[in-house]
């Protein structure tokens, strides 16, 4: 049928169909049967502008879900594919083909404005959400968008500025949770990012969208741009780009302007327009319109995963609270809540309790507000003060405000609004007992209170339910199991991107690399204020009986491992047993510590089980600049077994074979040293120097071992020594020469 559509149309209607008609639509093709489509963002649930109202930036009644930094805070994979099913049904309710979700991006800096919408530091936690987040959504015929594709971690100059990324960290990092995803869910679309990577823009790289996307990966959906992120039509045609949002497209004169002048061809046209109606099919026979639905169930899985989601940080014994303890609550969070990020993922939630009205509903409770959006003065301290005086526990509300973390700009620093820094400086003086309560969507500064007040719990932007749970969770109802999906660092200094975060206007380079987030931390050995991966419960797991299934494997074999969990406490909870490899010894320098699987349990009181996880080849994978892909050294390797990056509870050794030839091949410009130590040539080089007279007794040896081969021939030659002592290492240096 493709190939009929495509005899059928002109030049000036195919270029057309590579836009969409207006904002958030696609227009369809009425003669075929083939209806238009509707895209609407995403990730946090579903923001259908109400256009018939005439509204661009309102948007119809949706579940506001919790944030993706949330989502990831669960650990809990099932739970969050469920959650999707649900943002599906409402997808299909609302006539939405395509959700614009998941963000995938990373987080090098806790300062990035839109880190509250996408998962994770760790490439694979992010990758497994997102993989549960496409599955969920794509199981009711409704089509995602993964996005940005790739290297947008900021949002200052975000339109133009080039991310300067090495090719290790790109693959290891930024590129791995996207491939994870088209590996395992096969997105209907992806989304590219605004800015370039390593000076090309990504609405038109070829090595981006062609050698690693097509041809590597085999994706075979369809790329569209990011919204306005198409700057030269008939590049992004050309690069396998193959739909410009919004439309309609500004460009099309000039884009049928080159096919007549032989700039653009028609095969690369109709490349483009294949994926946009293979879109067009896949949506016609997938989507099936919901009449009715009923929105309380999105609100149950939307109160369940922020209950998952929020994390323990700190807890002296004051949670869970009792009923018959006097309580205040204070800060104006509490009452009008603070339950989602700013920008384009900002949802009209079908309803909304503050937590005051959730809390109120059986009894009276005090509060005051503490602050007015970020700012305090003397009569709001004074009211919180005197509050808190009377009571003996109180709720302490805080966070980021709109102002300070959104889509479209970065936060300037990791502190809370003054007004809130003052108001909980003034209670921690006069009360011991009390609960901080942190509403942000990325890291915060909370190190001048961890001692202070006696419990914190990130509750990050906690979606409309976010109230309800955060209630269960305080009274014991339910446990706490969320866990940091990001390092909270002892200050901003800390942060491996401090120096190079945001960059220039043109240009970010990503100096740290591979080491963002614990990897930089835990290798570094920095103390960090909460670990990844850190959250606290109400009861205490003990790991147990470590086996593997070998200690040597094949890279190509799996490895099973097996742990023994048993919750040693009082309350039912659930443990997320986190693994993560290192590699003490390498070709290229990794992390100290790698998360490669997890999986979180539900345990009751006192009860045991053995965990099993499969470790396979790409666990182990690093990115070899030699081989120019993924691959896996031969060497030893520990497995850590922990509750979070900084508490691994128990060890192993294991060795893996491998037939991936990684090691760098010696060349000319490596010293006699190298040549020594390596397994090939070490003995012959040994013995030329040793007859050249270079031997341990020489006052020149080490000297000498440092040089460069080549360089060494130069130097032993103007020593006037014997020919035929020389010959050897000339004929070496020349086979190396003659293999470049
Ligand atoms: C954002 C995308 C979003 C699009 C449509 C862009 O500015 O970067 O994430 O999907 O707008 O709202």
């Amino acid at each position: 049928m493709i190939d009929e559509i495509l005899a059928s149309l002109s030049l000036e209607e195919k270029i057309k169909l590579l836009s969409g008609e207006n904002a958030w639509h696609m227009e369809g093709l009425a003669s075929f049967d083939l209806p238009g489509l509707t895209l609407t963002d995403g990730p946090h649930g579903v923001r259908l502008a109400d256009e018939a109202a005439g509204e661009y930036f309102a948007s119809k009644p949706a579940t506001a879900f919790p944030i993706e930094a949330a989502m990831a805070a669960t650990w809990n994979i099932d739970l969050i594919e469920e959650m999707a099913v649900h943002m599906g049904y409402e997808s299909r309710f609302h006539g939405v083909q395509v959700l614009l979700g998941p963000g995938v991006n990373g987080k090098r800096s806790p300062l990035a404005g839109r880190n509250f919408e996408y998962f994770s530091e760790d490439p694979y936690l992010t990758g497994k959400m997102g993989t549960a987040f496409v599955k969920g959504v794509q199981s009711q015929g409704v089509g995602t968008s993964v996005k940005h594709y790739v290297g947008n971690e900021q949002e200052t100059n975000r339109m133009v500025i080039s991310s300067e990324i090495d090719s290790q960290a790109l693959h290891e990092i930024y590129l791995k949770p996207f491939k994870m995803i088209v590996d395992e869910a096969n997105p209907w679309t992806m989304m590219c990012a605004y800015n370039a990577l390593n000076g090309v823009p990504l609405s038109r790289n070829p090595s981006l969208l062609i050698d690693i996307l097509r041809n590597q990966w085999g994706y075979d959906g369809l790329v569209m741009s990011d919204w306005g992120a198409v700057w030269d039509k008939i590049e992004s045609i050309k690069n396998c780009l193959d739909l410009e949002m919004p439309g309609p497209g500004k460009q099309d004169e000039l884009a049928i302007q080159a096919y007549k002048d032989n700039a653009l061809s028609m095969d690369s046209i109709d490349h483009r327009l294949r994926r946009v109606l293979a879109l067009m099919m896949r949506s016609k026979k997938e989507f099936k319109p919901l009449k009715d639905y009923d929105f309380k169930k999105s609100h149950d899985i939307a109160k369940q995963v922020a209950a998952e989601a929020m994390v323990l940080l700190k807890n002296n014994g004051i949670l869970p609270i009792k009923e018959k303890e006097a309580i205040g609550i204070i800060g104006e969070f509490a009452k009008k809540p603070r339950i989602q990020g700013g920008g384009s993922s900002h949802i009209n939630p079908t309803v909304l309790n503050s937590f005051y009205k959730v809390m109120t509903q059986e009894k009276e409770i005090d509060y005051a507000a503490g602050y007015h959006g970020g700012q305090t003065n003397d009569e709001l301290i004074k009211e919180a003060l005197e509050l808190a005086q009377s009571k003996d526990k109180v709720l302490l509300f805080v966070g980021t405000t709109e102002l300070i973390e959104g889509e479209g700009f970065d936060r300037l620093d990791m502190k809370l609004p003054k007004g809130h820094r003052r108001l909980i400086d003034a209670l921690i003086k006069v009360h011991d007992h009390i609960v901080l309560l942190n509403f942000s969507g990325s890291a915060v500064d909370l190190s001048a209170y961890t001692i202070d007040v006696a419990a914190i719990v990130q509750c990050w932007l906690p979606g409309q339910a976010g109230s309800e749970a955060l209630r269960d969770l305080i009274y014991g109802q339910q446990n706490f199991s969320g866990k940091l999906s990001e390092t909270f660092p002892l200050c901003l200094e800390h942060n491996p991107s401090y120096l190079s975060f945001p960059g220039s206007i043109d240009e970010v380079s990503y100096k740290e690399s591979i080491f963002v987030g614990y990897r930089y931390y835990d290798t570094k050995k920095l103390p960090v204020l909460y670990p990844f991966g850190h959250g606290l419960s109400y009861t205490y797991f003990e790991y147990a009986d470590l086996k593997v299934s070998s200690d040597e494997i094949i890279d190509d074999e799996s490895l099973e491992v097996t742990v023994k969990i048993t919750n040693t406490g009082d309350y039912s909870g659930q443990e997320v047993i986190q693994v993560y490899y290192g590699k003490p010894s390498a070709v290229v320098k990794r992390a100290d510590k790698n998360l490669i699987k997890f999986k979180k349990v539900s345990l009751k009181s006192n009860e045991s089980t053995t965990v099993k996880l499969l470790l396979k080849r790409d666990d182990f994978e690093f990115y070899s600049k030699k081989l120019k892909g993924m691959a896996v050294e031969e060497g030893h390797y520990q497995i850590f077994i922990g509750s979070s990056s900084r508490d691994i509870r128990l060890i192993k050794d294991i060795y893996i074979h491998s037939t991936d030839d990684v090691k760098e091949a010696l060349s000319v410009n490596h010293s006699i040293r190298a040549f020594i130590n390596d397994p090939e040539y070490g003995e012959n080089i040994l013995n030329i120097f040793n007859n050249l007279g270079f031997d341990k007794s020489n006052g020149l040896y080490e000297v000498m071992l440092g040089m460069p081969l080549k360089v060494a021939l130069g130097i032993v030659q103007s020593f006037n020594l014997e020919e035929e002592k020389v010959e050897p290492l000339y004929q070496v240096i020349q086979s190396l020469q003659e293999k470049e």
